[in-house]
C-alpha cells in the first residue's frame, strides 16, 4: 500500500489506516498479549509528565452504548488543567498501539468500569478492545473527515494526520494553523510500507524507526478547539480537551521532535479557545 501525504514520509502508517472497532470477538485475549499491552500502558509518552493519571483494564463496562468488549482501559487523572489533553495524548497512543498490533480499539465516552475504579483518581473515560470481528484498517478514501481547508490554515504536512484524528461524535471541534512549515501543498508519496513504523512516539522521536522521513513539517502550529455551546457542554464538556489531545498525539507521531506549550504571539481565533501551539 502506499500512502500519499503531502510534503513528507509518513513516520506512523497506522494514523492513515485506522479506524474505531465496535464489533469484538468476545473471547478474552491470551495473557500474553495482555503482559504486552500492560507494557505499553507503563511506556506511553504523556504530553504534561507532571500531570498523574492511571491506565487501568478491567473486562466490564457499563455505559459502553451496544460496545461490546472483552476488555476495556480505563482512564483516570488527577484534575489539572490540561489533564483531559494529556488523557487524549496517552489514550490515542494505546488506540494506534491496537490498530498496528492486529487488535480492535473504540474510545467509549460514556463508559464506566461497572466495579469501581481501581485508582483513587478521578475517572475521565474508557476504551474498548480486543480482537476485531469487522475489518481492522481503512483505505484513506473513506476517512470521513472535514478538508484541510475546512480546520486548517497554513501549510505543514502533519496537518494532514490531524485532520485524521478520531474525536467524539467525530465532530472535528478543532482548529490549527501552522505559522510556517513545510509546503503542503508540495506535494510527495511516501511508502508506507517501506519503514514498517508502528511504533511509539518515543521510537519517532528516537529516529530509528524514522529511517526514510524526508521531511516533516517543522514549523509552529498553533491548536484551537471550538467554543461549545453551554447546553451541549453539560454533557459533553471533557471531550473537546480530550480530542485536542488525540489531534496532538498524531502531529507528534509524525513529528521529529515534538514540544507543546503557549505561545504569547499565537493569533487569537473568533469561536475557539487557544489551547497551546506545537513547537514552542
Ligand atoms: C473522546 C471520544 C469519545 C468517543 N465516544 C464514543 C462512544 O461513546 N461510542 C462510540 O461508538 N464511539 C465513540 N467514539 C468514537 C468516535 O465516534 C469516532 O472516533 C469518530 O466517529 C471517528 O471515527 P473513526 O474513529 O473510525 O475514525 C469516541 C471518540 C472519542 C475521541
Amino acid at each position: 500500500m502506499r500512502v500519499s501525504v503531502a510534503g513528507g514520509k509518513v513516520m506512523n502508517e497506522t494514523i492513515y489506516k485506522r479506524k474505531s472497532i465496535r464489533k469484538y470477538d468476545q473471547a478474552k485475549l491470551d495473557e500474553g498479549v495482555l503482559a504486552k499491552v500492560r507494557e505499553k500502558i507503563a511506556d506511553l509518552t504523556p504530553l504534561y509528565p507532571e500531570i498523574r493519571y492511571y491506565i487501568d483494564i478491567v473486562n466490564k463496562a457499563k455505559g459502553s452504548f451496544g460496545v461490546s468488549a472483552p476488555h476495556y482501559l480505563v482512564f483516570c487523572s488527577e484534575e489539572k488543567d490540561g489533564a483531559l489533553e494529556n488523557i487524549g495524548f496517552v489514550g490515542q497512543q494505546m488506540d494506534l498501539f491496537f490498530s498496528a498490533s492486529g487488535l480492535g480499539s473504540c474510545w467509549l465516552g460514556m463508559a464506566k468500569p461497572e466495579d469501581r475504579d481501581a485508582s483513587a483518581l478521578p475517572h475521565v473515560i474508557c476504551m474498548a478492545f480486543g480482537a476485531p470481528a469487522e475489518p481492522l484498517h481503512r483505505e484513506l478514501a473513506e476517512f470521513k473527515r472535514k478538508t484541510l481547508a475546512e480546520m486548517s490554515e497554513g501549510s505543514d504536512p502533519r496537518l494532514e494526520a490531524a485532520r485524521l484524528a478520531p474525536s467524539a461524535r467525530n465532530g472535528q471541534n478543532w482548529f490549527f494553523v501552522a505559522e510556517s512549515g513545510t509546503d503542503s501543498t508540495a506535494g510527495g508519496t511516501a511508502d508506507s510500507t517501506a519503514s514498517g513504523t508502528t511504533g511509539s512516539i518515543a521510537d519517532s522521536h528516537a529516529g530509528g524507526a524514522a529511517g526514510d522521513i524526508d521531511v516533516s513539517g517543522s514549523g509552529k502550529i498553533h491548536c484551537y478547539r471550538k467554543t461549545i455551546n453551554p447546553v451541549v457542554g453539560l454533557v459533553m464538556s471533557k471531550f473537546p480537551c480530550i480530542d485536542m489531545g488525540i489531534a496532538l498525539c498524531h502531529i507528534a507521531e509524525e513529528s521529529e521532535s515534538f514540544e507543546f506549550g503557549k505561545d504569547a504571539g499565537a493569533p487569537e481565533r473568533k469561536g475557539y479557545v487557544y489551547a497551546g501551539t506545537v513547537g514552542v
